[in-house]
């Protein structure tokens, strides 16, 4: 059994060794937008010209398949009996979700904790993600047993980036994500705002729907970054209910640009991390000793030799 959870824990570290980031997405309260965030800059980093996978760590709701145009089914394949190989709908983009290990997408998953870490170790093991720039782990609201795996399993995190609306509920909940965060040394990328005001389509007056600047004044008080703020879109949830990309399809919107902007900000404001010992393979990063801080004794060295 310690040899089993052993060679899991070395496996997750090879794995995630050729992953230069890997970012966690979490929110206090549900339904603020953490999937909308983690599919929209997904397709920022990947209109970047960065490689990135996705984890959908929502056992029991998850969402991103379908807000990447993948419908359900049984569609994680292995080709060599040992890897799970995850699902690639467009270049430079791997998803993996319980919802492909499942034949009837309606069917609910009734996992107490233990399974469900067991579940995401699983995903980190053994699904052949290969070199990527970004890993973006989506996870269900609040701090339990999905985030503390994550936290806890991935070596080298490079952080986390918070959601929330500005109504003051969610505000309460956010700020036990910067607890949990800061209780397990991991650091906060920063905090986004989401359906911070909508444009009304009569006046183009600005709607402060659910409050004005709650997530930027939390930023504030507990000293976190601000990375922006995503108002509401008229159209946005028919575009993630049809797996369309918002992104692309919209660029001029609003809420586009400030994905593209955060996007930016995230690549701008951290480093990869990289292995000596596995040989971090850079995507569109350089890593040398100068921009890596966690190899830079040997990292060059190790992958020439
Ligand atoms: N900026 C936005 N404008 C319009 N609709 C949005 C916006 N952000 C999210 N939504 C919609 O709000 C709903 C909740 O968003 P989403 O599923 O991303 O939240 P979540 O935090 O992942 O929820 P859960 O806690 O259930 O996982 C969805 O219908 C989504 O399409
Ligand atoms: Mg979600």
């Amino acid at each position: 059994m310690a040899d089993q959870t052993d060679n899991q824990s070395v496996r997750i570290c090879e794995r995630m060794d050729k992953i230069g980031r890997k970012i966690l997405i979490m929110s206090g309260k549900g339904g603020v937008g953490k999937t909308t965030t983690t599919v929209n800059i997904a397709n920022a980093l990947l209109a970047q010209g960065h490689t990135v996978g996705v984890l959908d760590t929502d056992i029991h709701g998850p969402n991103v398949a379908k807000m990447f145009g993948v419908e359900g089914g049984l569609l994680l394949d292995s080709k060599d009996g040992v890897s799970i190989e995850p699902v690639s709908p467009r270049e430079g983009l791997k998803i993996v979700s319980l919802s492909f290990a499942m034949e009837d997408p309606d069917q609910a998953v009734i996992f107490r904790g233990p399974m469900k870490m067991s579940v995401i170790k699983q995903f980190l093991a053994d699904v052949n993600w290969g070199p990527l720039d970004y890993l973006l782990i989506d996870s269900p609201p609040g701090t339990g047993d999905e985030q503390l795996t994550v936290a806890q399993t991935i070596p080298a995190m490079t952080g986390a980036i918070l959601v929330t609306t500005p109504q003051q509920v969610a505000i309460l909940d956010a700020r036990k994500s910067i607890d949990f965060a800061r209780q397990l040394n991991l650091n906060i990328i920063g905090l986004i705002e989401n359906m911070s005001y909508m444009v009304c389509p009569h006046c183009s007056e600005k709607l402060y729907v659910f409050g004005k600047d709650g997530g930027r004044n939390l930023c504030l008080e507990e000293s976190v970054p601000f990375l922006g703020a995503v108002p509401m879109e008229m159209n946005l949830q028919q575009t993630e209910d049809e797996g369309g990309n918002w992104i692309e399809n919209n660029p001029s919107s609003a809420s586009a640009k400030e994905f593209m902007d955060i996007a930016s900000y995230i690549h701008m404001s951290t480093k990869p991390s990289c292995s000596a010992d596995i040989g971090y393979i850079p995507q569109n990063d350089s890593c040398s000793p100068a921009s890596c801080a966690s190899c830079s004794q040997n990292c060059p060295s190790k992958k020439e030799g």
